[in-house]
């Protein structure tokens, strides 16, 4: 079997955690692809308890800073000559925050992170990943969106400056977002080996432990919706499969959700003309270029 590369961004807890046990223990070198060096390390030892073989290294990677994702691409590029997956898990959802808050580059923080950081990393990977005889990116969005369906990318204000700022407000303009763009994304390299899906994360428990500042209402509700969600262990199966299964080479531009079957997303993602203005917006914030030598 062929040693594949596979990138997971924020490897460091709940699915994509999980996912990295999942595609190393497969036989694969996994790049936890994280922010911090510690919770990384610490991600990496737990995976090493449970699988002494298990190929892995820690990347340190911030996908709400574009210097960040920059520097990781060199540091990544002076490594490997080739990718061969690269999956887009981390994102950024704080239920306990109230204002926008920017980041050290000046771009709303989950704007940034599940959105523009997915798009800049993929584009300057693309040649790497062309390097690959199959290519495959993976987007993440949320089965939230059935509920969020007029979900839409707000052209003029995608960063809550004039309009209210509300984290699930962010988030699902976020993960629309990403649907867009693997759609659009899977049309542009359609003539080439590198596919492109989108996964509907369902109702997946997380560790509350990680969000100290919200509040006991709010821990309260996750209590009761977490009595209804299935393990990160069992979402990264969805993961793993449409990473690493020989029968989704040549599948593109789908969005599937956690049984592996295809499903619809909201009328609206399929614009054409709606995606390119999505991206054309998307483009106009890469100020350090966009492009793999930048
Ligand atoms: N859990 C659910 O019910 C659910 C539902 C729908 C969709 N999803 C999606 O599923 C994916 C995984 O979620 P999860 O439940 O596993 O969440 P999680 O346990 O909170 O993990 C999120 C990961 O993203 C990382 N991250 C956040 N900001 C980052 C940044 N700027 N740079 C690099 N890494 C960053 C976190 O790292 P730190 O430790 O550094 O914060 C963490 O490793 C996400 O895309 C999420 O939107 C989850």
């Amino acid at each position: 079997m062929e040693k594949k590369i596979c990138i997971i961004t924020g490897a460091n807890a709940g699915i994509g955690e999980a996912a990295a046990g999942q595609v190393g223990a497969a036989g694969h070198h996994v790049i936890l692809a994280c922010r911090s060096k510690e919770r990384g390390e610490s991600a990496l030892r737990k995976l090493r308890s449970n699988n002494i073989h298990i190929s892995a290294e820690v990347m340190i990677l911030d996908m709400s800073l574009q210097s960040s994702i920059h520097r990781f691409v060199r540091a990544f590029k002076a490594k490997y000559d080739h990718l061969d997956i690269l999956i887009h898990n981390a994102a950024y959802f704080d239920i306990s925050q109230k204002q926008a808050i920017k980041t050290t580059e000046g771009i709303e923080q989950v704007w940034a992170t599940n959105h523009l950081g997915p798009v800049l990393l993929t584009n300057l990977l693309l040649g790497y990943l062309m390097a690959s005889p199959n290519g495959r990116i993976l987007t993440i969005a949320s089965k939230g969106l059935v509920i969020m369906r007029h979900t839409k990318v707000d052209l003029e204000d995608p960063e809550f400056e004039t309009r209210r700022f509300s984290v699930p407000k962010a988030y699902y303009q976020s993960k629309c977002a990403q649907i867009i763009y693997t759609y659009w994304l899977a049309k542009k390299l359609k003539e080439t080996s590198i596919t492109v899906n989108c996964i509907r994360v369902t109702n997946v428990k997380i560790d509350i432990s990680r969000y100290p500042n919200i509040s006991r209402f709010n821990k309260w509700l996750y209590k009761q919706k977490s009595k209804k969600s299935i393990t990160p262990e069992v979402m990264a199966k969805t993961y793993t499969f449409l990473a690493l299964d020989p029968r989704f080479e040549r599948v593109t531009g789908r969005y599937f959700n956690e049984h592996n079957e295809e499903v619809k997303s909201s009328a609206y993602t399929y614009s054409e003309d709606e995606a390119e203005k999505v991206m054309k917006l998307t483009f106009s914030y890469f100020k350090e270029g966009a492009e793999e030598n930048a």
